[in-house]
């Protein structure tokens, strides 16, 4: 069997955790080294607990048992024995560059050729993270989308001297696991996904601030509308259905798009006076005590579940 060693799994962060269970799911043994012992025994205690969950609600991952899945994911002491004889090394420590640089330099003068060293980040630069490393053609970011379990995108961005082949096997990898892969091409602030994201919210904080619309009808406008497509196709295809083919959507409609671009504003402030406004309506909702947040996440993660269900019939993989 193929043998995948994860570094450095967490409690409370849902990354690691998430990676481990997904690795699993794919039949690769996984061993988990944290920095904390006790968060190497929680997790394997919440992973657990989680995975009797999802296969109560039919939506365990993968072909093998919650039992064997279990036994195949297990704790390290240490960083040596956790990366030896591993094929691929998920990173997921906080998010904090000198760390995350530092855990890097420890793994390039233990690894061996042909291990990929893996980071999760989402938004530090793979030219920063990597710099000066030996290893560097074999160091990738490999971005998931929080909660990785539910949601299968994965970014995977390459350092300018990652070698074409860690791209591939690592996409090659994440397609094993149930995830989907894309390419970044090059590095870029925020990659893909967190630039859209950026644009929305953007948007969305300028309408409030404007008082144009209340922050939780903004909401609606996502949930009740763009997003119910988004969930099945993206914005160019959306364009490309929206007329008679993509040529024919910007001969009609680049005009009005551009003119109405024309009108949007600067970079929000993100004042603390419209916060406190969204804030209030957001709790009017979601009060922001951590039961009532923690509740919400679970709703949400449940509504996730069964979109994935959905999806899978209505795009057979
Ligand atoms: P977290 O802070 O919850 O967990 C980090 C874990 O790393 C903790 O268990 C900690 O004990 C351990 N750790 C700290 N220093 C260490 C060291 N020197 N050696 C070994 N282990 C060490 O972080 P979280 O939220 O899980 O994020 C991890 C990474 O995943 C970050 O880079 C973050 O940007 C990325 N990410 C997070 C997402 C999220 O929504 N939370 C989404 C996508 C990516």
């Amino acid at each position: 069997a193929l043998i995948c060693g994860i570094l450095c799994v967490i409690i409370h962060g849902v990354i690691g955790r998430s990676w481990a269970m997904l690795f699993a799911s794919g039949g690769f043994q996984v061993k988990l080294y944290d920095i904390e012992q006790q968060q190497i025994r929680n997790a394997l205690e919440n992973i657990r607990k989680e995975m009797k969950l999802l296969e109560q609600a039919g939506s365990l991952k993968g072909s093998l048992s919650v039992e064997e899945q279990l036994s195949l994911i297990s704790g390290c002491p240490n960083i040596q024995e956790a990366v030896e004889g591993a094929m691929h090394i998920q990173e997921c420590v906080p998010e904090d560059l000198e760390l995350k640089k530092k855990i890097f330099a420890q793994l390039d003068s233990i690894i061996d050729d042909r291990v990929i060293l893996s980071s999760s980040t989402s938004c530090l630069m793979p030219s920063k993270l990597f710099a000066g490393l030996v290893h560097v053609k074999q160091c990738i970011v490999a971005h998931p989308v929080n909660p990785p379990y539910y949601i299968p995108l994965v970014e995977l961005v390459p350092h300018p001297e990652t070698a074409p082949t860690t791209v591939d096997r690592t996409h090659a990898l994440m397609k094993k696991i149930g995830q989907c892969p894309m390419r970044v091409q090059k590095e870029v602030a925020g990659f893909v996904l967190n630039r859209l994201q950026y644009a929305i919210i953007s948007e969305a904080w300028r309408l409030v601030e404007e008082g144009i619309v209340s922050p939780s009808d903004l909401d609606l406008v996502m949930s009740e509308g763009l997003g119910m497509r988004y969930a099945f196709i993206g914005p160019l295809e959306t364009m490309h259905l929206n007329a008679e083919g993509m040529l024919s959507y910007c001969d009609r409609y680049s005009e009005g798009i551009k003119h109405v671009l024309q009108t949007f504003g600067p970079i929000p402030e993100f004042s603390r006076a419209t916060a406190e406004k969204v804030n209030q309506d957001m709790c009017m909702k979601v009060p922001d005590d951590p039961e009532h947040l923690a509740a919400r996440r679970q709703w949400r993660d449940e509504c996730l579940m069964r979109l994935a269900k959905l999806k899978s019939q209505v795009q057979p993989q």
